[in-house]
């Protein structure tokens, strides 16, 4: 059985004021939330404020990026024993604000990736087409090159500890959630690349979809065979609708 896993991407929003609010919020309801694990992965400089908040609930922390270097001379970035410390589950890779917008490609992902499961984090994978990779018909190519910058370097194996989330990029922020069928048609193609090299791992991997999920459309999505919860960007920020999100994952 594949816990599912709700995590909330805040991104580049927040103060301590509302981010006080948002944690007494979410943290006020969590008892109606029975099935899923709960994540937030809160700007950097929030890191350590929000660990002690949470201190004491079993709502897990992440970050939304890491260096693949241990240390040294990389100006504005931060490693991942610097998220060790302050007791941070999860990171975030690949989301494709680091892909477009930062340029970042598939094989320095890949490197962060595999800094961040030998450092102990669970990485949380994005990966996702653009929508005229869509119209184009090329999805399942796209979403397979991104996956395989992974496997090539370290076999499916390292998914093992991993989770991945299929977020299409022109759902992103956007309002245009993909319809169940269209995510489950990529989680199951992704399910089953990961099985053709290593069934196990395939089965106990976790799949989120990511893309203007909300309370009204998450238990519609969550429904769906190979969806394994989601990554949650704008409704995160909001407690009522992330825990909402949460409670779609009850059964
Ligand atoms: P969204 O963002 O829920 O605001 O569409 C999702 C994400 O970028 O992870």
């Amino acid at each position: 059985m594949r816990k599912p896993l709700v995590a909330g991407n805040w991104k580049m929003n927040g103060s301590l004021d509302s981010i006080n609010t948002l944690l007494g919020g979410i943290k006020e309801g969590l008892g109606n939330v029975s099935e899923a694990e709960l994540a937030v992965c809160p700007p950097a400089i929030y890191i350590q404020h929000v660990a002690s908040s949470l201190k004491g609930t079993n709502v897990a922390l992440g970050a939304q990026d890491v260096n693949d270097k241990p240390a040294g001379a990389h100006t504005g970035e931060h490693s991942v024993s610097m998220l060790k410390d302050f007791g941070c589950k999860y990171v975030i890779l690949g989301h494709s604000e680091r892909r477009t917008l930062y340029g970042e490609t598939d094989d320095f992902t890949a490197r962060k990736f595999i800094a961040a499961r030998e450092a102990g984090l669970v990485p949380i994978l994005c990966v996702g087409e653009l929508l005229e990779e869509r119209e184009q018909g090329i999805t399942e190519q796209v979403v397979a090159r991104q996956l395989d910058a992974i496997i090539d370097l370290e076999g499916a194996g390292a998914l093992g500890a991993a989770v991945v989330a299929y977020e299409p990029v022109w759902a992103i922020g956007t309002g245009k959630t993909a319809t169940p069928d269209q995510a489950q048609e990529v989680h199951a193609f992704i399910r089953g690349m990961v099985a053709k090299e290593d069934a196990e791992v395939a089965a106990g991997l976790r799949i989120l979809y990511g893309g203007s999920v909300k309370g009204s459309n998450a238990a519609e999505l969550f429904q769906m065979t190979d969806i394994d919860g989601g990554l949650i960007g704008g409704a995160s920020l909001d407690a009522t609708e992330f825990l909402a999100i949460g409670q779609a994952c009850n059964s």
